[in-house]
């Protein structure tokens, strides 16, 4: 057979049964009795059973699929047969076929280690389970891009290698950069800013990296970000915003890959039923619920995995914890007015203890106010603020300066909990973690 054969995709082979059709794929299982065949072939659309008669295919046909491996590349000729016991409700009667590549044999068998499934995740990413999460996970940017494109937002693209933090600066990589020391951008959120004044609403989608030494179901050192920055938005209004992308990639989700979230055991209604408004607890009742619940957290203290899960476990949609005393929150966001104790900002949490998904807030964006805080958080940590490094965006409160507000989405907190995966690290191909950078 032809390298360059038309082939139909797997998933329409129902639609072409009694006619002789070619598919493109790779050996998801096989067994052979007597002189047949029995060979499960996948491709992105799904898997088939093809059924190969000795008698009926050419000798060298024969011992080349009875001799390919698992995960060997096939292209098959043959015509789909209905049959109610096959996935798919048709089976492929082989009239030909060409093995593209068999190699060597498959290091993948059925019970294995996560430890060893993580070496050889190059492999992994072809079984049914990975398959799932990378087209969830590629619909779900598709989503959240769409919603924005949708309301007028520009995507942006930031530069990853900086001069200095987004974010609290504590846990940067540094990197060697000629003669000087930089580091991988631990947020966009300052280049967001700056391109507020041009494209008013604007989002940056790509990565962003923590020198976490937490080993958590749910910290990378290198995540994807969705960092949307808005001129005039508020924190209410931002905070409005955010369970409207969230419900609405929720609920598209629910409507269109419902396959994929039974595969998890998600109930696709229970994503339906995702509707704004959040709940929504100020940091001070959050902590007064979880004294209640019997966790001793005082006035100040951040909040752990421990109380993320005390606040959420028994909800089923996301809520905000919002205005967080100041001390704990990063120099540029603005005391609150109403209590100054507290900035205008707000978390929003997933439910059933998937954590933090969204940090967000509103932006000083008055040079004297923010020359204030710059001084208090100096001062609080002891450190000095390097005005050179961030002299570029404190001038953008010189001209033109207008309220804004924006946040950062984690997508794979998103997707770790919108697919109830039990660890983080699945949600992304390749992950970074404090003790893995292969594959
Ligand atoms: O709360 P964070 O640190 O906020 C910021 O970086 C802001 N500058 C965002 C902004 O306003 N533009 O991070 C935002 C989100 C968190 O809520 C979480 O979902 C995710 O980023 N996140 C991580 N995801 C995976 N692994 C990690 N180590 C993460 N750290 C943060
Ligand atoms: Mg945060």
């Amino acid at each position: 057979m032809k390298l360059s054969a038309k082939a139909v995709p797997i998933s329409k082979a129902a639609a072409n049964v009694g006619r002789s059709i070619i598919i493109r794929g790779w050996i998801h299982r096989k067994r052979s009795s007597g002189g047949k065949m029995f060979a499960v072939v996948r491709d992105v659309t799904g898997t088939i059973q093809c059924v190969i008669d000795k008698g009926k295919v050419g000798e060298k046909e024969w011992s080349a699929i009875d001799s390919a491996y698992l995960e060997s590349s096939v292209i098959v000729k043959g015509v789909p047969h209905k049959d109610e016991r096959a996935s798919g409700g048709v089976e492929l009667s082989v009239e030909g076929l060409t093995v593209v590549h068999s190699g060597e044999q498959f290091p993948i068998t059925e019970y294995q280690s996560p430890e060893f499934l993580l070496d050889v995740r190059h492999l992994w990413l072809r079984s049914q389970r990975m398959i799932n999460i990378m087209k969830a996970r590629a619909h779900i940017f598709r989503y959240a891009r769409d919603f924005l494109d949708k309301r007028g937002f520009y995507e942006i693209s930031p530069p990853l290698l900086t001069a200095a933090g987004g974010e609290t600066g504590a846990s940067m990589f540094e990197v060697q950069y000629f003669d000087q020391k930089v580091y991988l951008t631990e947020s966009s959120q300052l280049y967001a800013e700056a391109m507020v004044p041009a494209l008013e609403k604007v989002y940056a989608l790509a990565p962003s990296y923590r020198a976490e030494k937490s080993r958590t179901t749910k910290h990378l050192t290198e995540y994807w970000h969705l960092e949307p920055e808005m001129a005039y938005f508020d924190n209410k209004k931002s905070m409005e915003f955010q369970e409207m992308l969230v419900s609405g990639i929720a609920n598209r989700l629910a409507k269109t890959d419902s396959e994929i979230l039974k595969y998890f055991e998600v109930d696709p209604e229970s994503l339906k039923k995702i509707r704004p408004p959040f709940k929504r607890l100020t940091y001070e009742q959050a902590l007064r619920l979880l004294n209640e619940k019997g966790d001793k957290v005082d006035w100040g203290d951040d909040f752990g995995v421990e109380e993320e899960k005390l606040l959420t476990e028994n909800e089923s949609a996301p809520m905000f914890v919002y205005n967080w005393p100041r001390e704990i929150k990063p120099f540029y966001m603005p005391v609150n007015p109403k209590d100054d104790r507290t900035v205008l900002c707000a978390d929003m949490l997933a439910p059933k203890g998937h954590g933090e998904i969204i940090g967000g807030s509103e932006r000083i964006w008055r040079l004297d106010e923010l020359m204030e805080r710059l001084d208090e958080v100096e001062k609080a940590k002891g450190v000095k603020f390097d005005m050179d490094k961030y002299a570029w965006w404190i001038d953008l409160r010189k001209y033109g300066s207008v309220p804004h507000s924006g946040f950062g989405m984690g997508m794979e907190r998103l997707i770790k909990w919108m697919l109830n995966l039990d660890h983080i690290r699945d949600s992304i191909p390749f992950p970074r973690m404090i003790n893995r950078i292969k594959p």
